[in-house]
């Protein structure tokens, strides 16, 4: 089975106890892609979070030795490892959040979109298991291309009569993570004072940062607008090239990634006034799929916020932002149809 449960019924010397259960209060969470660059770092986190009773790690390689290695930290998460496809179903099953960073990553002169033809595949298969083992739980969705990966998973949940536009969220926490440093660097401000708004989706053009709305309220001139909007939306490209073909960014999307689970399972919770960009099924634009205000609740997204007032420089964004998008959507919805 999985190695922690394994390694604690071979010593024989466990005591009976309701956390080896998962019995402790908190949230049950699985991370498919988990022995990866971006799912290491983040099984770290979560395994920091105090909202997570359980932690699963599912990958296709090694998850025997991240398990075995992440399961020393002494907080309170139990931690459970599963191997290949075979031990899919058992990793999901009672899942109340499922983040999935798994797939390739992106090399010096790749696209996000050059991703689809391997990662399309890979989410398709990992929300078949979904619907199947844990269909009421939250997903957050990190492969790229987020703007088809997205898509995808909404077709598999709908062909498979469990999808609620509530529960499936693309993560674009990133793209806010690093729009609130670069813009508190302008500003010479502390990051954690800074919220900038980022809507549209997860690649190029279609990441809109509205730097009209930036709080605390500033204003910039049209030189610093210019910087800022193109160093947001080629921040991960920033990354990729710097890590000269060893991948793209790990660390702050882990980051990001638990920054965001840590709002839904905060939200799951019941608490108030939970706000977060994310790329959700969304009535905003006339595309079924937009990154924009949502507030978590309950129920997952509880509201998707409009965009609010835009000025011109970001209207001219929002309108190049909805063609690649179209067509990034479109682009996902085609590959399960055929
Ligand atoms: P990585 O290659 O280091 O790790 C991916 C992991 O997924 C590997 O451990 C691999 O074994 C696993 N995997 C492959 N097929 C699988 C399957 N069928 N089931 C379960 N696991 C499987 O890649 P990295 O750097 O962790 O990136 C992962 C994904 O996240 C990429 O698609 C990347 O483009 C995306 N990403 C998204 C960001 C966002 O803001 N949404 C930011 C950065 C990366």
């Amino acid at each position: 089975q999985h190695p922690t449960s394994q390694m604690e019924e071979n010593s024989g010397l466990t005591r009976a106890n309701c956390r080896a259960k998962g019995g402790s209060p908190g949230f049950k969470v699985a991370i498919l892609g988990a022995a990866g660059g971006i799912g290491q770092p983040l099984a770290m986190l979560m395994k920091m979070n105090p909202l997570v009773s359980v932690l699963h790690l599912y990958d296709v390689v090694n998850t025997p030795g991240v398990t075995a290695d992440i399961s020393h930290m002494d907080t309170g998460a139990v931690v459970r490892g599963f191997l290949g496809p075979q031990q899919l179903e058992a990793a999901l099953t009672g899942m109340d959040l499922v983040i999935i960073p798994a797939g390739v990553p992106r090399k010096p002169g790749m696209t996000r979109d050059d991703l689809f033809n391997i990662n399309a595949g890979i989410v398709k298969t990992l929300c078949e298991g979904i619907a199947k083992c844990c269909p009421q739980a939250i997903v957050n969705l990190i492969s790229n291309p987020v703007n088809s990966t997205v898509p995808i998973a909404a077709e598999v949940f709908k062909k498979a009569g469990t999808f609620d536009p509530k529960r499936l969220l693309g993560v674009t926490m990133l793209d806010v993570v690093r729009a609130n440093t670069f813009v508190a660097e302008v500003l010479g401000l502390d990051p954690r004072e800074v919220d900038v708004p980022v809507v549209g989706g997860h690649a190029g053009v279609t990441i809109l940062p509205l730097l009209s709305q930036v709080k605390p309220p500033c204003s910039f001139t049209q030189k610093e607008i210019d910087y800022l909007t193109d160093r947001i939306q080629n921040g991960g490209t920033e990354v990729v090239e710097a890590k000269a073909g060893a991948g793209s960014a790990t660390l702050s999307m882990a980051y990001a990634a638990v920054k965001f689970a840590d709002a839904c399972l905060r939200g799951l919770r019941g608490d108030a006034g939970i706000v977060e960009c994310a790329f959700v099924a969304s009535h905003v634009t006339e595309l079924p799929f937009f990154a924009s205000k949502v507030q978590l609740g309950r129920s997952g997204v509880e509201e998707v916020y409009p965009l609010g007032p835009l000025n011109e420089y970001e209207r001219v964004g929002l309108e190049k932002a909805k063609k690649e998008l179209a067509a990034s959507i479109e682009k996902g919805f085609s590959f399960i149809r055929k």
